[in-house]
């Protein structure tokens, strides 16, 4: 099939040369010219790993190419996927000006029929407004549309992985051509029948589920999700947060009742926070979301709230054990909300990083991927070439996102380089024992029984 990708961001990119890779032909379109010739220069405009290797194999089969007028690719295709950015107004509402002013562009161009499909993170009734948009500004002797929902599920760092191996795929559609269109485009991924780019022996897995519902609830789904995902590590937050007080171990309640098949032991890993430019930015939108349908969403409000504290909960505990941190020099490992990827987005590594900054401390970071785009939001800080060179004369040093290379650095190395061995591990990403053995003082998320074992008895 010929498609045309709207938007080369992260989702527009991997669904883009994903679909070139199931054999489709596709178009991945973007305003920004230096974005597109990063891509055709054999450039990639973010780190994902994987990615850059499936844009040269699939641009240089000539199934994907990289183009930014809009007009040149709707043309030649009756499948369009819009994957442009949504983010947040100042009141969190979704920011919708850049799917209507594709939606607009596609008018202007269209002749015959199209499929337009919304794969960036949308409020539930965009759909409707799509649709009633292009029976206004499409051109119906000429043009004719449907409008499907695909929301997408990719997470950062494993984006590539999850195109081709998803747990579902989701359709909101109100036409049999939609359906039967969206069914084809991803049948190499529902029967898992194309050859495996990411594995070397994936064998034969078992065919995707496929969803399908109405425009509206597909939507929904999208947002739900995420929020769901958000309020589990709300909620493993604010259990850690009690186990610190009265002495419990976080790490080991967050197994146990993960071990429950109704709760599920993913994202229960308590922590600094979530971050990056999903969750914050979708459960905004969310709540805004419901409280125009008049609907009770407080329980979502309290996600965020508890999520932000976490990055004042984080620096208290520095504090304590630091005291005055004006002239302390504090080691950072780790800038970017998650590893494997280098989105400094509502990272809370920022967040943390900025108030200590605020407080005169003198901040030293290394990040494997993320300091470029960090340099330009926080220029106050020292980037380092390595994490021995964080730890080098710190007072301490905090682990902040937990990057693979973190958990294999010698740390007796480390021990003899900081002015004082402590560590705050934001991720939990350490042992408390191997910390111990190795002489350092160590400060993890919802540890009761740690440095100063000063629990209050009920
Ligand atoms: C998230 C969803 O997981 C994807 O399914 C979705 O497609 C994507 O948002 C999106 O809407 O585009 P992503 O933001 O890339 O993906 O990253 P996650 O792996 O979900 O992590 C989000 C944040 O939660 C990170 O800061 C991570 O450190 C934090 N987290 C995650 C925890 O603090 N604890 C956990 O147990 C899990």
């Amino acid at each position: 099939m010929n498609i045309t990708v709207i938007g080369a961001g992260y989702v527009g990119l991997i669904t883009a040369s994903g679909l070139a890779e199931t054999g489709h032909r596709v178009i991945c379109v973007d305003d920004d010219q230096g974005k597109i010739d990063t891509l055709n220069a054999g450039g990639m405009p973010f780190y994902e790993p994987g990615l850059g290797d499936l844009v040269d194999r699939n641009r240089a089969a000539k199934r994907l190419e990289f183009i930014s007028r809009i007009e040149d690719a709707v043309a030649q295709c009756e499948v369009i996927f819009i994957c442009v950015g949504t983010p947040p107004l100042e009141d969190g509402e979704a920011d919708l000006s850049s799917v209507e002013l594709v939606a607009r562009r596609i008018s202007a161009c269209a002749r015959g029929y199209h499929l337009v499909i919304e794969k960036s993170t949308v409020p539930v009734q965009t759909g409707r407004r799509l649709q009633k948009h292009f029976s206004i500004y499409g051109d119906n002797s000429q043009s004719h549309y449907d409008v499907a929902s695909n929301p997408e599920f990719l997470r950062e760092g494993s984006g590539v992985e999850d195109f081709f191996h998803p747990d579902r795929i989701v359709i909101g559609v109100d036409s049999k051509k939609a359906a039967g269109l969206l069914e084809e485009v991803y049948r190499p991924v529902l029967e898992q029948s194309f050859v495996c780019p990411i594995h070397d022996s994936c064998g034969k897995r078992p065919h995707v589920p496929l969803v399908v519902t109405d425009i509206n609830s597909a939507e929904l789904i999208k947002h739900a999700s995420n929020s769901f995902l958000a309020m589990k590590i709300s909620f493993i937050n604010m259990i850690s947060d009690l186990c610190e007080a009265v002495g419990a171990d976080a790490g080991k309640v967050a197994q146990a009742i993960g071990m429950d098949s109704r709760i599920g032991s993913s994202f229960l890993r308590p922590g600094i926070g979530f971050g990056g430019s999903c969750f914050p930015k979708d459960l905004q939108a969310f709540v805004r979301v419901g409280q125009s349908a008049g609907c009770d969403f407080t329980l979502l409000r309290e996600v965020e709230r508890i999520n932000q504290r976490r990055v004042d909960l984080f620096v208290d505990k520095i504090k304590h054990e630091l005291w005055v941190l004006r002239g302390k020099r504090i080691g950072v490992w780790g800038l970017a909300f998650k590893p494997r990827t280098d989105d400094v987005r509502s990272a809370p590594a920022l967040a943390i990083i900025r108030r200590l900054l605020a407080e005169g401390a003198v901040v030293r970071a290394y990040d494997p991927q993320a300091m470029g785009k960090a340099k330009a939001q926080l220029p106050g800080v020292e980037y380092c070439a390595d994490a021995y060179v964080v730890a080098e004369g710190a007072d301490a040093v905090l682990a902040l996102t937990e990057w693979e290379e973190f958990l294999s650095l010698d740390f007796e190395k480390v021990r003899t380089m900081m002015a004082r061995p402590l560590i705050f591990d934001g991720r939990n990403m350490f042992s408390r024992i191997d910390m111990a053995e190795h002489g350092i003082e160590y400060v993890d998320v919802g540890s009761g029984a740690q440095l100063h074992n000063h629990t209050p008895t009920l």
